[in-house]
């Protein structure tokens, strides 16, 4: 393995060095996925936003390649999307060549310091060579700000039935919706969100796209829109939204508020262009602004979360979002441990493992009250359980480890309603990296994905039966996983 510092994920994306945070950019091309990433080269907290730039061929090995936009007069580069230019309507490309276009946010400090409330734009820029270089369109910025002091993070989509490329924006608690011919000329179709949804905070980094409900020809539209702060166990979190796109404006179905994500740290998570058969894969941003700069890293800050497909379930008369790990990474599993768990009422079962910094836990259970504890010999644990009185899955990470490097990273055990879990058996998976563990309950119906930052390896995984009645895990694995580097 090729990083071994202290929390170094092993299989999860992380800049080589230095300040990430949003994924940006995530665009499919010629064979190659780009993950862009929000980049601040010069310390591992937040600074002057750039472009860092990575490709995978398989979405689960990575190879970091040189910053791929610089900031420049305009400002700082924030987020915002890439798109395949396949006819050329921008004439940046040719016709043997297609460009592979970037639009991002110009975040402009001097006007912001200058008290002005017009200080984003939006910004694009080209590249010939399939992402390696690029080049800044000299018209920038292509879409102006009438004074909306958070104006950002556009993700542009091409949308067929109108011969058009489509932005949607975020401006402070809503989204705008514009559309373009040549990714040059934009103009406002519509507005969606100011009296629905989460507002706890900022609305950022919005992704529209369309998903079919597994199992039916079925298809709706789903927005999803970051919240920092505002999300349900603390800090910064991702909602999304069903409903409807007709080209101009999104309608969303729903009337409560959904979330991704349950845990704390899954935030700013945008989607693929382009994507080989039509899959929509997310990538998010595995921090939280609540702390996001003062986690106990040193030489870099923070991962992304792996590579996630979305579908969508009908599940009664709802559609849920469903986020689970592609296809693909559980070649990353090396043999480990296979059993079958049957305990009785109040039982026990302790696993020692030596790999639990760097695993794949996996079972199928029809039980409804259980606990899993993650431990080390220092004491700390990570605790996992199901409650089928309270209706809820407990992440309890006060005492996981370091957890006092910020008051709000250990304070609370984070919770997540599971009201639609199926009576019957299903899966449970858990992702733990060095310093980061992804719960998939019911392939990815109901999730959770945290930091955690223990003093040493957990070694040991205690299993308790909790419920009345006898507990069974079938299929139950702990796979070691292998290093991407
Ligand atoms: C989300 C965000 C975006 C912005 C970027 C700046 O985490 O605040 O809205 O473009 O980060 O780095």
């Amino acid at each position: 393995d090729y990083y071994t510092e202290p929390y170094r994920p092993q299989f999860h994306f992380s800049p080589e060095e230095m300040w990430m945070n949003d994924p940006n950019g995530l665009v499919y091309h010629k064979g190659v996925y780009h993950l862009f990433y929000q980049y601040y080269p010069d310390d591992i907290v937040w600074g002057p936003m750039h472009w860092g730039h990575a490709i995978s061929t398989d979405l689960a090995h990575w190879k970091h390649k040189p910053i791929a936009l610089y900031l420049d007069e305009l400002g700082f580069i924030f987020s915002g999307s890439a798109v395949v230019d396949e006819n050329n309507t921008s004439g940046f490309g040719s016709d043997g060549n297609p460009a592979l276009g970037a639009i991002f946010t110009y975040h402009d400090m001097k006007g912001e310091e200058a008290g002005r409330d017009d200080f984003q734009t939006q910004g694009i820029a080209y590249s010939l060579d399939n992402g390696d270089t690029w080049t800044k369109f000299k018209g920038n910025p292509v879409l102006e700000n009438e004074g909306i002091r958070d104006f950002r993070d556009p993700k542009v989509m091409r949308y067929e039935p109108l011969q058009s490329w489509v932005m949607t924006l975020v401006a402070g608690d809503h989204a705008k919706f514009y559309t373009s011919k040549n990714l040059k000329d934009w103009e406002l179709t519509g507005e969606f969100g100011k009296d629905q949804g989460a507002h706890g905070g900022v609305w950022e980094c919005p992704d529209l796209f369309q998903l079919q409900v597994e199992g039916t020809d079925e298809k709706k539209w789903v927005l999803l829109i970051s919240i920092n702060p505002g999300a349900p166990n603390g800090g910064s979190g991702t909602q999304y939204f069903i409903g409807d796109f007709d080209g101009k404006t999104f309608t969303s179905d729903q009337k409560e508020n959904r979330w991704i994500d349950w845990g704390t740290d899954n935030y700013a998570g945008v989607t693929y262009n382009n994507a080989p058969n039509d899959e929509r894969i997310f990538i998010g941003w595995m921090s939280n602004w609540a702390y996001a700069r003062d986690t106990p890293t040193e030489k870099w800050r923070s991962a992304m979360t792996v590579p996630r497909k979305l579908s969508l379930r009908k599940i009664g008369d709802t559609y849920s979002l469903i986020n689970y790990p592609v296809d693909g990474l559980e070649n990353l599993r090396e043999q480990g441990i296979r059993k079958t768990i049957r305990l009785e009422a109040g039982e026990k079962d302790s696993l020692a493992f030596d790999h639990f910094n760097r695993a794949e836990v996996q079972f199928t259970t029809a039980a409804k009250d259980f606990r899993l504890v993650f431990k080390n010999d220092k004491e700390q644990q990570l605790v996992l359980t199901l409650d089928s009185e309270k209706s809820v899955f407990y992440l309890d990470r006060t005492r996981s480890g370091k957890t006092d490097f910020q008051e709000n990273f250990g304070d609370t055990v984070q919770e997540m309603p599971i009201d639609h879990l199926p009576q019957e058996a299903f899966e449970v998976r858990i992702l733990l990296d060095y310093s980061s563990v992804e719960v998939f309950i019911n392939k990815g119906q109901y999730v959770m994905t945290a930091q955690v930052f223990p003093n040493e390896h957990y070694i040991l995984l205690d299993i308790e039966n909790t419920s009345e009645a006898i507990l069974e895990f079938n299929n139950f694995e702990i796979n070691k996983v292998k290093g991407i580097w």
